[in-house]
């Protein structure tokens, strides 16, 4: 049972600044609790890392969350949820903290999106890492066994939105190339996953490329209301989950250069301290 006045934040982990996108819709869905937000900015992207790496890395920055108070952990990062998220949950959680929890994003966004399509095809956009590991093919079939799957890895566009050169026509080209290529893989797409914590950046470049009858799905509202009502079917966790309003930030980089970037990233200004691992 929780000590009052004990700091035990939600966890939000990321690579970088992605998952400050899916922050800020939790934090506007579940404003009463506290969170701590870890970016892994010295190693990022996570992108095109293998399993091992993404595993480790990820794993390493888990326990530095628990070590800090939080009982649930975000892993806010599709190729850490895609890579990492399984084992840490079956083979680590056991062992270091049986009664902590950490979840991705995921699966929060393919429980839903077969009631987004009507046409029974789908497509999912993100980075070669998440396309690769296959993970949405394999979640989504759990929940939607008839719904058809096309994915596309999009390896430029985080270097695009990272490096601020999203006017140029360099990214023009770059975001028609990749809708381009899923569409005309599979025409008969009309929802589309955003499986990338900084897809939402472009969602209007994205949509200048599609019909508007294509559906685009952003995951941070999905993972908010997830992840709230996860808290209402598991008592036992949400009781271990503080209730003071703060909102922390933590980069495994430059605090300095942290809080440059990603207030475009959370929408508003962010005050970040440096975390040594
Ligand atoms: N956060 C990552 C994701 O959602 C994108 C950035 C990276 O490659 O590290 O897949």
């Amino acid at each position: 049972m929780k000590e009052k006045d004990q700091y035990q934040p939600i966890g939000v982990f990321d690579s970088g600044f992605g998952g400050l996108t899916v922050l800020k819709e939790i934090v506007k869905e579940l404003p009463e609790y506290d969170f701590l937000y870890l970016g892994d900015n010295a190693r990022a992207p996570y992108g095109s890392r293998s399993f091992e790496t993404v595993y480790e890395y990820t794993l390493q920055c888990v326990k530095h969350l628990f070590e800090n108070g939080c009982h649930l952990v975000i892993l806010a990062c599709n190729t850490a949820s895609a890579k990492a998220l399984r084992t840490i949950q079956q083979k680590d959680l056991p062992k270091i903290a049986p009664g902590k929890r950490v979840l991705g994003v995921i699966r929060p966004t393919t429980e839903i999106i077969g009631a987004h399509s009507k046409s029974g095809y789908v497509g999912v956009l993100g980075t070669q890492g998440t396309v690769s590991s296959g993970s949405y093919l394999v979640e989504i079939e759990k929940f939607f066994p008839d719904l058809n799957v096309t994915q596309e890895a999009c390896p430029m566009w985080v270097p695009l939105i990272e490096n601020n050169e999203l006017d140029n026509e360099g990214a023009e080209y770059f975001i028609k190339r990749h809708i381009n290529a899923l569409m005309s893989r599979e025409p008969k797409i009309d929802a589309i996953i955003l499986g990338c914590t900084h897809y939402p950046l472009i969602e209007n470049k994205i949509r200048k490329y599609l019909s508007p009858e294509v559906k685009l799905l952003s995951q941070g509202t999905i993972v908010a209301k997830g992840l709230k009502d996860y808290l209402h079917r598991h008592p036992e966790i949400e009781e271990n989950c503080s209730k003071n309003k703060t909102v922390n930030f933590l980069t495994t980089d430059l605090p300095e250069t942290f809080d440059k970037a990603a207030s475009l990233f959370y929408g508003q200004p962010v005050k970040s301290k440096h975390l040594s691992l």
